[in-house]
């Protein structure tokens, strides 16, 4: 039995007796890498989404390298980046020798910011990368109509957007290409494993060709008993192909991705209601012509009226065994970022003065009502202690 104070986590994944007999089943089948079970992952997971191609990869980040690989980036090319972002959106930039020129966010949903985004194009830009952040699709409308005028190519790091909407529209079949993540805390998992989801099928093929090494067309069927041995090197690729056994999860979990929404829809709304009363926490703002899919839950303080910051506010909440996380620290803090590239703190004033506001409150599948009542109380009763 939990106990009344047992330690409510940021994440718990939901793994149930499906998933483990579907791995089991990998297991014994004697195929565990990339084969039917990765094929049969692609095509269910474009038919969720509605887009013509999707391609499984080992990882979020494989499929974001692998977009921009597709679409031309090269050495010397600058992409836009959102500050407020994991490093992997930036990373993937360097890998190709190209330039992440990073924008600030807007201050209320912490997405990209269009202005800021049309303000930094310059003439070496070719693509931006909106990311949809705690779950919420960016300004989508706006972003592909100014990449459109400019020439630049929109790769959606949709690692958190899993199943999200923009007016109407499932997110994954609106930019040039839309990159999702698996990772364990991801809204559904393979432990680790990404997609890459695209209307074009030359992007779609050089995705899945660099994926394996450059090794020219289905180079898995060289294993089954129609392939033959025979393959070819066309390019210098990487080795980011999805294994069967992450994809036979990865099939279970996608039939649950709806059930998953619902869940954490309905623990976004507790957390709605239970801080609507309490100014000292700013809740997050959701844009009217979109489906947010809740990955996260971000609150940011009020920080004039309390008498403690963040950290303090975290610590605090760790007493009470209540796990959070803060997403993101913003790229241009980061030393490599600063030292990388001479980006200063006040750089980008959105970024920054959110960083020292927000807090990721648990939301997960298998939270309960009453788990999500401890963190609402217990957010509630740090505030009165140390309001102003
Ligand atoms: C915004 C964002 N982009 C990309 C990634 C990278 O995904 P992965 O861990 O699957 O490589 C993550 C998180 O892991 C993320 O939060």
């Amino acid at each position: 039995m939990p106990t009344r104070n047992a330690f409510i986590p940021f994440h718990v994944p939901d793994i149930g007796e499906d998933e483990i007999q579907a791995v089991v089943e990998t297991l014994r089948s004697g195929w565990l890498t990339t084969g039917l079970k990765s094929k049969k992952f692609e095509e269910e997971f474009a038919a969720y989404i509605g887009s013509p191609h999707a391609v499984a990869l080992n990882s979020g980040t494989a499929a974001l390298h692998l977009a921009l690989d597709a679409v031309g980036i090269k050495a010397g090319d600058e992409v836009l980046v959102p500050t407020m972002t994991f490093t992997a959106t930036a990373e993937v930039v360097l890998y190709l020798g190209a330039r992440p020129v990073l924008v600030d966010c807007e201050a209320d949903t912490l997405n990209i910011d269009s202005r800021g985004f049309e303000k930094a194009i310059g003439p070496k830009t070719k693509a931006v990368m909106p990311v949809d952040f705690a779950g919420q699709p960016c300004e989508l409308g706006k972003i592909l109509e100014i990449a459109r005028d400019r020439k630049l190519a929109v790769i959606e790091d949709a690692a958190h957007a899993l199943p999200a909407r923009h007016q109407g529209k499932m997110v994954g079949t609106l930019s040039d290409i839309t990159c999702f993540s698996f990772y364990a805390t991801k809204t559904i998992t393979t432990g680790e494993g990404g997609m890459a989801t695209t209307a074009n099928p030359q992007w779609a093929d050089r995705m899945r060709m660099m994926s394996l090494h450059g090794i020219s067309k289905d180079a898995w069927k060289r294993y089954t008993a129609s392939g033959s041995w025979y393959y070819e090197v066309e390019y210098p690729g990487y080795k980011y192909n999805l294994t069967d056994m992450a994809a036979a999860l990865g099939l279970v979990q996608l039939k649950r991705a709806d059930e998953f929404y619902r869940a954490r829809k309905r623990i976004a709304a507790l957390y709605h209601a239970g801080f609507a009363d309490v100014p000292e926490i700013r809740r997050p703002v959701v844009r009217d012509d979109v489906q947010h899919a809740w990955h996260l839950y971000v609150v940011q303080l009020e920080l004039d009226r309390l008498r403690i910051g963040r950290d303090e506010f975290i610590e605090a909440l760790k007493k009470e065994n209540i796990g959070t996380s803060v997403h993101f620290i913003p790229l241009h803090l980061h030393p490599f970022y600063r030292n990388a590239f001479g980006y200063k703190a006040g750089d980008f004033p959105n970024a920054r003065a959110a960083f020292e506001r927000i807090i990721s409150l648990p939301i997960f599948p298998g939270m309960t009502d009453e788990q999500v009542a401890r963190v609402i109380d217990a957010v509630r009763a740090i505030v009165i202690e140390h309001r102003r």
